[in-house]
């Protein structure tokens, strides 16, 4: 299993971004996990694209875009022109689903659709032929440093013989990442339950030492398996 960690820096040090961005792709970040709030969507107010622009040269690692705004569609379109590489978005703020995933889609972005932890899997079922990812949320979102909530993982088994169901019918595996609350104690029994992208903020960026976090969740992940 090829597991990826995403640090959010919703929790870095936004005085000095740029060389935050660094330090965790030189810690071993796979993704650049990017949290835009629009304080509509969710009560909180974040950074968007031009931020996000600004990061694109710095980054050599995928930037990992969970939009949580409404509406989306200008949001998506702006996003791709910053030059994101994942964009994904909660069903709840979209008016057509279907069609702001293909504006992803066309645009040659990858395309993921976010589950709040109340949110019924079956949103999934007539859109899985445009879905790059399902991030599912273990906390409300809106703020960092919030506590997983365990039924997540009973959503996770689910969502992951969904998501294996779909692949051995058309051989396309469907990433399925979770965002909120993951720590390296946790991590292990998250990916037990089917996930493969770790979302992670103040876990990673709370600590003096990127590389340590990381290294602590991978060593979890490897006996996980
Ligand atoms: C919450 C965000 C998360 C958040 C996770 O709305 O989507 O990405 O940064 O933070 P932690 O890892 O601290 O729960
Ligand atoms: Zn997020």
């Amino acid at each position: 299993m090829n597991y990826r960690i995403a640090p959010s820096i919703l929790s870095a040090d936004f005085t000095r971004l740029g060389e935050e961005v660094r330090r965790v792709i030189d810690a071993g970040a796979d993704l650049i996990h990017f949290d835009v709030m629009d304080n509509h969507y969710v009560p909180n107010l974040t950074f968007g694209p031009m931020i996000c622009q600004a990061l694109r040269p710095v980054s050599t690692v995928p930037i990992d875009v969970h939009l949580m705004v409404e509406p989306v569609d200008d949001m998506i379109r702006a996003f791709i022109e910053a030059g994101a590489d994942i964009i994904s978005f909660h069903p709840e703020a979209s008016r057509h689903i279907d069609r702001s995933l293909q504006l992803i889609k066309n645009a040659g972005k990858q395309a993921g659709l976010v589950l709040n932890p109340a949110t019924p899997v079956h949103v999934l079922e007539h859109v899985l032929d445009k879905l790059d990812m399902v991030l599912l949320m273990s906390v409300n979102p809106g703020f960092g440093g919030q506590s997983f909530i365990p039924h997540t993982l009973d959503k996770l088994r689910r969502v992951r013989s969904l998501l294996d169901h779909y692949q051995a019918q058309t051989g396309r595996r469907i990433v399925l990442e979770v965002d909120g609350g993951v720590k390296a104690g946790n991590i292990a029994e998250i990916a037990q339950a089917g996930a493969d992208t770790f979302v992670a903020g103040s876990a990673i960026f709370g600590q003096s030492d990127y590389d340590a976090v990381i290294r602590e969740m991978r060593q979890a992940l490897v006996q996980a398996a």
